[in-house]
């Protein structure tokens, strides 16, 4: 009998199957599609077997059946639940490792576990290479049946300093979440990445040097995962021509919609993502064909003085703080709200390998959390580089604004700040036209409760 089974041998599959082999368990493999499953078994791996009825399969598999589903998000992972069903027992395990919609996951799990059938949402971050290496796992579901796939999970993830990058998440949807919400992050970086590029190209640097800057950028503390890939590909030459391979890309961007939904979910959580939004809202407006053609060109704008590098990093590398801050803000608003009771320090330790967003930087994330703050701006260092380094991102924004550079997430990075630090935002001219217009009340300074005011008697 098969340790587990995979379902759906895309790349993504395929490469997890592989994982699961190379770490010593047997294992089943189906697809819709019987030529995908022909083309694992011609590699001829003895422990896989692959089945062309989804019957077979899952009568292949040990009980309880233990079943890792690698298939779309949407309606295909509905549908595969679906011929799965008439098939299992009380007590198998089916989990979704795809970019689930986490509410998707919560209703599956309600779902199958009226029928005994307990479901996972598994948030799996890497790619096809981290896929087969060794991703960052983020399972959510039951607790008691993780200790039937936790061990599974745990070998095949990537490992910081020998440990699994893998621990279980929550209930329901949690991991899915904790995956979307990883996204909205990643967003968020690789958008704040892309502005450092307009930036250092607008001051004068090729990309070979732009990509240089990075390499010794990644020698402190934005050392990561997205910082090494960014010098790596603007220092790809096109395999058709000789010019940059980043030259000849189309400047628009494309999603597959996890952004979104952070964005979507911060806003219903009454959370402020704006940084995560913005990264998403950055690649929206790349797609503005019409409006960028019309108005290309036709703004007037100044040079902006030519900045220092160093200030350039700074100004990254409190951005890229901001956007941790606010994304594991949101974990923390999720885990009160969903009643999910998640170990913050334990997300940040299975985002340090294998996943996109790994950083230097979430090793003092797992230190906020080991000093039970709710916020990691508490936490003494990230406290002292908003102080130390908002000058930094300041001149950024000014200077780049001044050149008409689009930054909106360096923009939004230093609006939050400074709405965090000013004295007065202004909410109290929205409680003045909320009370006027609608009775809706406001706060007296040093007194208790609410009040109404008759407005317009001293004009
Ligand atoms: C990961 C990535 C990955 C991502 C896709 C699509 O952690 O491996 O986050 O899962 O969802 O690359 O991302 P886009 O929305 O940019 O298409």
């Amino acid at each position: 009998m098969s340790d587990i089974g995979v379902i759906g041998l895309g790349v993504m599959g395929k490469n997890i199957a592989k994982n699961m082999l190379n770490n010593g368990y047997k294992v089943s493999g189906y697809n819709n599609t019987y030529d995908r499953t022909q083309e694992l078994m011609a590699e001829n791996i003895p422990a896989f077997r692959g089945f062309e009825k989804i019957e077979d399969f899952v009568n292949s598999l040990s009980v309880p059946r233990k079943i890792f589903m690698m298939v779309p998000a949407g309606a295909p992972v509905d549908s595969v639940i679906d011929e799965l069903i008439p098939l299992l027992d009380k007590g198998d395990i089916v989990m979704d490792g795809g970019n689930s919609f986490f509410k998707d996951t919560n209703a599956r799990e309600e779902k199958l576990n009226k029928l005994g059938i307990n479901f996972f949402g598994v948030g799996v971050s890497g790619g096809s290479e981290g896929a087969l290496k060794g991703p960052s796992i983020m399972p959510g579901g039951d607790k008691e049946s993780y200790g039937y796939v936790g061990e599974i999970l745990e070998s095949i993830a990537a490992k910081y300093n020998g440990e699994a990058c893998c621990k279980y998440i929550g209930p329901k949807g949690s991991g899915h979440y904790v995956k979307m919400v990883h996204n909205g992050i990643e967003y968020a970086d690789m958008q704040l990445l892309a502005e450092v590029y307009l930036i250092l190209k607008n001051n004068g640097y090729s990309n070979r040097e732009i990509a240089e800057i990075l390499d010794e950028w990644n020698k402190t503390e934005v050392e990561s995962y997205l910082v090494s890939i960014t010098s790596i590909v603007l220092k790809e030459k096109d395999s058709k021509s000789d010019e940059d391979l980043i030259d000849i890309i189309v400047d628009v961007a494309g999603n597959k919609g996890t952004g979104r939904w952070t964005s979507i979910e911060a806003l219903s959580q009454e959370y402020n993502a704006s940084l995560l939004a913005a990264a998403y809202q950055a690649r929206i407006n790349s797609n503005e064909f019409e409006l960028r053609e019309l108005l290309n060109g036709k703004i007037s704008v100044g040079t902006g003085e030519k900045l220092d590098i160093e200030v350039i990093r700074k100004a990254y590398s409190l951005g890229k703080t901001l956007a941790f801050a606010q994304g594991f803000g949101l974990y923390k608003n999720a885990s009160d709200r969903y009643d999910w009771n998640l170990n913050l320090k334990d997300i940040a330790s299975v985002f340090r390998a294998g996943c996109i967003i790994q950083a230097r930087l979430l090793q003092d994330i797992m230190s906020a959390y080991e000093e039970g703050t709710n916020n990691i701006l508490t936490l003494p260092v990230f406290k002292k580089q908003v102080v130390d380094n908002s000058a930094d991102l300041r001149s950024v924004v000014v200077e780049g604004l001044k050149a008409g550079l689009p930054l909106p997430v360096f923009t939004n990075a230093l609006i939050y700040i400074d709405s965090l630090s000013a004295d007065l935002l202004g909410a109290n001219i929205i409680q003045g036209q909320r009370d006027y217009f609608g009775a809706h009340t406001f706060q007296r300074k040093g007194a208790e409760g609410f009040e109404h005011h008759d407005w317009g008697a001293s004009e």
